[in-house]
Order: C-alpha cells, then sequence, then structure tokens
C-alpha cells in the first residue's frame, strides 16, 4: 500500500470530501483498492471518476507498477484494436515500426478504460475475450501475449441503460462491473463544496503568491448553485473568479461562459413557517405540509411532489381525499369549513 495516499478529514489523498457521502465512496475505495476485482467507476461529468481511479491504482499493491489510462471515446474505431493491444511493423498501412499498446504498457499496474461505453460494439466483444483469457495478439502478430493488470473502467452513463441502448454489452458490463463504485453529484453532496472552494482557492494563491479571498456573496453563490459540472465546474468558476479578482474573489454573473454560465441560483423550495403543534395527528401534519408545499409551489404539482418526495400520484390521491372530505364538511354545516390549517391555509 502507498503510504503516501492516506485518509484524514479532508478527504483520501488528493481526492477531497468530507461529507457522509464521500466516506462512503472512500471507504469502498479502500476496500476494493488491494484487491484485484475489476472496478466499474459511474458518476457524472466532472464528479471526480478519474482522481478515483488514480487513487485505487496508489492503494493498490500495483501502486508500483504503472497507471495506464486509454479514453475509449475520443479514439477513432478504426483504431482502438491498435491501441489497445498494440501492432506489429509492417501491420497496417503506417505501421512503420511495432508499437505496444495499453495492455502491455500496463503490464504490472492497472489500465483505466475511460468512457468504455463508447467502445464500438466489435472491440467490446474483442475486450471480453482478452479479459476472459488473460491472453492477447498484437495486431499483425503471432506471438501470444500474458495480460498482468488490473483493469478499472469508467463511464458518464448509467451502465443499465448503456446496455439496454445497446452502447455496452450485457456480458462485458458483467465482467467489468464486478465491483461497481458510483460517484454522487456534487449538488448531492454540497457539504463539500467549501472544502473544495477552499482547496482550489488555496492552491491558485500559493502557486501565485497571493492571498485572495472569497466574498460573501461567493459564499453563498456556492453553497445553493447546483453544479451541473460538478468539481470540474467548481474548480474552473474558482480560477475565473481567482482572475478576475484583485483580493476579493466575486461571483460575476456576466461571465459570457458559453456552456454555463452561473444563472441565478435555483433555490430548492424551502417552505417556510410550517408550525405543527404537538399533539397534532399524523395526517394533519401530512396535509398541512402537503398544502403548504403546493402553495410555495404557486400549485404546481409535479414541483410539490418532487419537493415533498413523493410520487405525482401520491400527491394527486391525497389533493383528492382532501377535496372529498372538504366536499363532505361543506355538506355538514359551514363553521367547520371555514377552519384553517396551522400553517394559516384554509383547510
Ligand atoms: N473529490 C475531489 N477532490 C479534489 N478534486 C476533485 C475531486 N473531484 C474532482 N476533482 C477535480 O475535478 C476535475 C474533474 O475530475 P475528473 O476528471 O476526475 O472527473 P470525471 O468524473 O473523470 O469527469 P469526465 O466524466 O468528464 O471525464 C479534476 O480537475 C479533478 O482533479
Ligand atoms: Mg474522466
Amino acid at each position: 500500500m502507498d503510504a503516501t495516499i492516506t485518509l484524514n478529514e479532508s478527504g483520501l489523498g488528493n481526492l477531497l470530501g468530507c461529507t457522509p457521502t464521500m466516506k462512503q465512496v472512500f471507504a469502498l475505495i479502500q476496500r476494493v483498492a488491494p484487491t484485484e476485482a475489476t472496478v466499474m467507476i459511474t458518476g457524472e461529468s466532472g464528479s471526480g471518476k478519474e482522481l478515483v481511479a488514480e487513487c485505487i491504482h496508489m492503494l493498490s499493491h500495483r501502486a508500483q507498477g504503472p497507471l495506464v489510462a486509454i479514453n475509449c471515446g475520443s479514439i477513432p474505431a478504426s483504431l482502438i484494436e491498435a491501441e489497445l493491444f498494440g501492432y506489429e511493423k509492417g501491420s497496417f498501412t503506417g505501421a512503420s515500426r511495432s508499437h505496444a499498446g495499453v495492455f502491455e504498457r500496463a503490464t504490472g499496474g492497472t489500465l483505466f478504460l475511460d468512457e468504455v461505453t463508447e467502445m464500438p460494439l466489435d472491440m467490446q466483444t474483442r475486450l471480453l475475450r482478452v479479459l476472459e483469457t488473460g491472453r492477447f495478439y498484437r495486431v499483425g502478430g503471432t506471438q501470444e501475449i500474458k495480460t498482468d493488470i488490473r483493469v478499472v473502467a469508467a463511464t458518464n452513463r448509467n451502465v443499465t441503460e448503456a446496455v439496454a441502448n445497446r452502447q455496452l454489452r450485457e456480458d462485458l458490463m458483467y465482467r467489468l462491473a464486478v465491483f461497481p463504485l458510483h460517484v454522487p453529484p456534487l449538488r448531492e453532496r454540497v457539504g463539500d463544496v467549501p472544502l473544495l472552494a477552499q482547496h482550489f482557492l488555496a492552491a491558485l494563491n500559493r502557486a501565485n503568491g497571493t492571498q485572495k479571498q472569497f466574498s460573501l456573496t461567493f459564499a453563498e453563490a456556492l453553497r445553493t448553485y447546483r453544479w451541473p459540472g460538478n468539481v470540474r465546474e467548481l474548480k474552473n468558476t474558482v480560477e475565473r473568479s481567482f482572475i478576475l479578482a484583485d483580493d476579493i474573489l466575486e461571483i460575476d454573473l456576466n461571465l459570457s461562459v458559453p456552456t454555463r454560465a452561473l444563472e441565478p441560483v435555483e433555490q430548492q423550495p424551502q417552505p417556510a413557517g410550517l408550525h405543527v403543534p404537538l399533539g397534532s395527528r399524523l395526517d394533519e401534519a401530512e396535509r398541512s405540509l402537503i398544502e403548504v408545499t403546493l402553495e410555495y409551489c404557486e400549485g404546481d404539482k409535479r414541483r410539490t411532489a418532487a419537493v415533498l418526495g413523493c410520487s405525482l400520484k401520491t400527491l394527486y390521491n391525497k389533493l383528492n381525499s382532501y377535496a372529498r372530505e372538504r366536499a363532505e364538511r361543506s355538506r355538514i354545516g359551514p363553521s367547520v369549513a371555514g377552519a384553517h390549517t396551522s400553517a394559516g391555509l384554509p383547510l
């Protein structure tokens, strides 16, 4: 095990995080790293999959060996076989000398197959065979080569959907996802944002000999923005603002960033002022919460259901039953029909 990678309160080696969500990821990494199991890392773009792969390698018994990465999505289909398995001189036009592929170059270490779902299906068949037999030939080669690698793969697609859409062969999926490891998007671990932001700012201050700081507005925006581009977007945002700032980093909403400028933060609705007195019945409390959330979401039922974490159907069923009760009460007498919930909403 490599002594340079340690777990502390700010993360595992270079992989930072202090939230329970990331701590679970660290625990999984530590458990699988020393094994020879093939790991399939999933997660949105920019969430840190490559860093996770590096951590697995550094914590493995192969840490002294090479970590060789290949991005299966960025190599033309016609070249991918040669890139993976290498080729012998003269095996195709332009092969003026022989070349070792990543399978050979990663010998004794880890092969990181990034964006594996982007590999052409016929190459996936070939890859599976090599992974299962542990043997392959260079393109145009006659000598069988034995593999000695540990494979870590990654994709930002949903693996099950990729199989259903015929982007990933099911048998290869089973072979690769012996140990699936999901890196959650940053919006599901917003508690990590200040740590990451401070880390990126400190690195920039160190590199530039400065002592710049975040403004309060910046700190607030960091907390509430949803980071569709995940940690990569956070890192880039800090860097952009760092360049523009003299001393205090401001969020510049007018930056013409082509992809995702920092739009005004999409706030999660936080229904305020709901008071449920002790002694309330559960169904009464639930009804108050539903009605106050519906009002907060301006009658938008889909959004209300999302905020409440229930299905739209459940919400409709509840609202219908309240309507039935209301109709029932208005038949019985006006005094009850005028009652209000504890949140001040008419019943
Ligand atoms: N937990 C983290 N701690 C520190 N830096 C991080 C963390 N997660 C991601 N980063 C940084 O964010 C950037 C994006 O991370 P990475 O390249 O690992 O993402 P990815 O999931 O592989 O993205 P893609 O799917 O686009 O390839 C990198 O600069 C990386 O160093
Ligand atoms: Mg990546």
